[in-house]
């Protein structure tokens, strides 16, 4: 299966397209909350460099999109599928604007999951929002948070990310927007719960750390139960990011409330402020909360 080919079909992104979003999002600089919750512009940056990984995490049915479409025929004996498909051909698509990868993208989204991104835009607004100069993401996923900081020319932006398949995509990425920006980025492929932070030095942590089990990256670790992952992950992963933060500093993560309730709440507090991420209600249908604290002494919390 060719896979760059499968994603020039569904998202045809050019350099052009890219260099106009890139300089769209600096225009922007700090009144990224101005804009929509439906604004897009940055995406595609992401999209350029690692939309093909994204493409690999694995949702429901533990399947993923390249899988998905291998095992068409047996996905269409599924009522659902096909009752989807069947719309797509005879409503949605009936011009046949959508060639068949965009269709099966979307019945992918619908049926099975959406793997969204965190918008750039978002990051340009905590960053903005919390006069972010060295910011960290411990969970850096696709590269939101380091075009957003290229965006903004931050002094630094820190990424520690465990799915070793992103890592030549991080190097084209960073060498892209280092001709954009004088941001510097150390970006790390390895665990964020054993990681020795004291190498960084930030003033801000934003992180989207995965949901327990909603989505399967490649290459994480594999955890046996909630309490698994709540001792090997949340509770070191999260400790030690907030123990490396500068005093002063805001530590600020997007997680869903079950994580907030068990782990969050019960090392660092009720957190400081809660506010729903700004996204387009056609992401998902549940609101998703940013937690922040601010970090006023340098007592580490104990692991
Ligand atoms: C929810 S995604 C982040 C997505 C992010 N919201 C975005 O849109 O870019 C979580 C990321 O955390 C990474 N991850 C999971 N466990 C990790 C760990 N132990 N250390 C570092 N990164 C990890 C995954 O590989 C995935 O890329």
């Amino acid at each position: 299966m060719n896979k760059e080919y499968i994603c020039k079909q569904i998202k045809n992104i050019t350099i052009d397209d890219v260099d106009e979003e890139m300089n769209k999002l600096i225009q922007i600089g700090n009144d990224a909350y101005t804009m929509s919750s439906r604004c897009r512009t940055g995406n595609n940056v992401v999209d350029y460099f690692t939309f093909l990984q994204r493409l690999e995490t694995k949702g429901k049915y533990d399947i993923n999109f390249f899988e998905f479409i291998e095992k068409i025929e047996e996905f269409k004996q599924k009522k659902f599928i096909q009752t989807m498909l069947t719309y797509y051909k005879d409503v949605k698509n009936k011009n046949n604007k959508k060639n068949e990868y965009i269709v099966l993208k979307e019945v992918y989204n619908i049926c099975i999951s959406a793997i969204n991104i965190m918008r750039p835009l978002n990051c340009m607004e905590i960053y903005s929002k919390y006069k972010s100069k060295r910011v960290l993401n411990f969970c850096a996923g696709w590269g939101g948070s380091a075009v957003a900081a290229a965006a903004l020319n931050l002094e630094v932006h820190y990424g520690i990310e465990i799915n070793i398949d992103l890592e030549k995509s991080y190097d084209k990425m960073v060498s892209y927007l280092k001709t954009f920006s004088g941001t510097l980025f150390d970006i790390r492929f390895c665990d964020a719960a054993t990681f020795d932070y004291s190498e960084f030095v930030y003033d801000t942590v934003f992180s989207s750390p995965p949901y327990y089990f909603i989505e399967k990256y490649k290459n994480n670790v594999k955890y046996y139960s909630k309490k698994d992952m709540n001792e090997k992950f949340y509770i070191p992963a999260f400790t030690k990011a907030y123990n490396g933060l500068q005093t002063d500093g805001y530590f600020i993560i997007n997680i869903c409330k079950e994580v907030y309730d068990n782990i969050l709440q019960n090392i660092f507090g009720e957190a400081h402020e809660i506010f729903p991420l700004k996204k387009s209600k056609r992401q998902n249908e549940h609101t998703e909360m940013i937690y922040v604290w601010k970090k006023t002494n340098n007592v580490p919390f104990l692991l």
